[in-house]
């Protein structure tokens, strides 16, 4: 079991990971958190007021010295890890969370951010941040030293002000950036076509396959279930692409797209307004199903994920299939695609009872569950 108890800026903290696991042997901080709460100290920075981004299990929000600041991430999983560990540290600061479609506060000075993996949600952040600062204000982002280079810094420069890297520290690096007062225009959505099943998707910055169909997705397409009431759940939704053609091949279901990344939410029910134009789709932003009403359906998609931000593991995938048994009606049924290595049969023949192949090709196998 890894250790959970940790000093980060001289505070000692209790961070666990989030959900918690009996067998999770993976840390809740890194040592880029740990730069930039030491950047704030050894500057002496007032942080009352700031703005945390894609702050991963709230290292930030548990040690920063403040007595009132703002959190944004993408992550439903991110945000329920921070409030956990906020309570599990005696913490109750007035933290706002700020939506993925809320506007942030103008009157910001500073901004702490983890760098993301996605550097396009890294533009898409500092794009929103130009339109809402004032010239002058403070931003901090905190990365690995092997990501932070020189195109990085000019990136950051470019959408922001100007931008200073800091010598790298525990293989991390903190730039610092002061924003120039321009406002960047926000870059554009991609679109892109799916011929095959008339499709036009658009993906939101830091959304799963950006531009293309991914292969995962395309295996278990051509096995979706046809003319049901449903209710169908595309559960891990990305853009939404298995409901869309749910929603296609059974008008009268209603389909529940599921993901715990807003951004994904957010593209999915975009791309159902522009492709469906009909009612009987819901939206949820929820960690695999648990925030999800007592649902029965009737089917529910899913092409599982195999990693939470840069660590392999299997525990969501686990989740998602404990989610599924106790959200379908009896009868109900779980179609799912994964990697042929993953192993998903005998994960399945676990929490069902019974696997099914469906399909398979040299990399993937579509399975199918049964509730009885
Ligand atoms: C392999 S992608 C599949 C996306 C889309 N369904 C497709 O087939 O192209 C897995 C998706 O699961 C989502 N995901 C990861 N962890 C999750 C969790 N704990 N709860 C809900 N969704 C999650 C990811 O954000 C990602 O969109």
């Amino acid at each position: 079991m890894m250790n959970q108890d940790t000093i980060l800026a001289g505070q000692a903290l209790t961070l666990k990971r989030y959900p918690i696991t009996s067998n999770c042997n993976l840390q809740a901080w890194d040592a880029a958190d740990h730069h930039l709460l030491k950047t704030l100290q050894d500057q002496q920075l007032d942080a009352d007021g700031a703005l945390l981004l894609n702050d991963a299990f709230g290292a930030l929000a548990c040690g920063i010295q403040a007595e009132r600041f703002y959190s944004h991430t993408d992550s439903k999983v991110a945000q329920l890890g921070c409030i956990k560990n906020l309570s599990l540290n005696g913490r109750d600061p007035e933290l706002n969370w700020l939506a993925i479609d809320e506007p942030w506060p103008e009157s910001l000075e500073l901004v702490l951010m983890k760098l993301p993996r996605n550097l396009n949600q890294l533009d898409s952040q500092l794009q929103k941040l130009s339109q809402t600062l004032r010239a002058g204000a403070r931003l901090l982002i905190g990365g690995k030293a092997k990501l932070i280079n020189r195109a990085l810094v000019e990136r950051c420069a470019r959408q922001f002000g100007q931008a200073t890297p800091s010598l790298a520290w525990k293989n991390t690096r903190v730039i610092e950036c002061v924003f120039d007062g321009q406002p960047r225009a926000t870059t554009p959505l991609r679109q892109w076509p799916v011929p095959e099943y008339d499709l036009t998707l658009s993906n939101m910055p830091n959304v799963f396959a950006g531009n293309s169909l991914d292969i995962g997705a395309r295996a278990i397409l051509p096995y979706l279930p046809e003319d049901c009431d449903g209710p169908i759940v595309d559960l891990g939704c990305g853009n939404g692409v298995l409901g869309l053609r749910a929603g296609q091949l059974n008008p009268n279901a209603d389909i529940h797209f599921v993901d715990e990344s807003a951004a994904a939410v957010q593209s999915a029910e975009l791309n159902w307004q522009e492709n469906l134009k009909r009612n009987g789709a819901q939206f949820h932003w929820s960690d695999c199903l648990s925030e999800i009403a007592p649902l029965q359906a009737q089917w529910i998609l899913c092409n599982p994920p195999f990693h939470q931000g840069d660590a392999i593991t299997d525990h969501i995938a686990w989740q998602m299939l404990k989610d599924s048994h106790r959200h379908l009606c009896k009868g109900g049924q779980l179609l799912l695609v994964g990697n042929r290595h993953l192993g998903y049969h005998v994960k399945l023949k676990r929490v069902f009872g019974n696997s099914e192949l469906v399909a398979s090709d040299n990399k993937f196998v579509v399975l199918v569950a049964t509730k009885n």
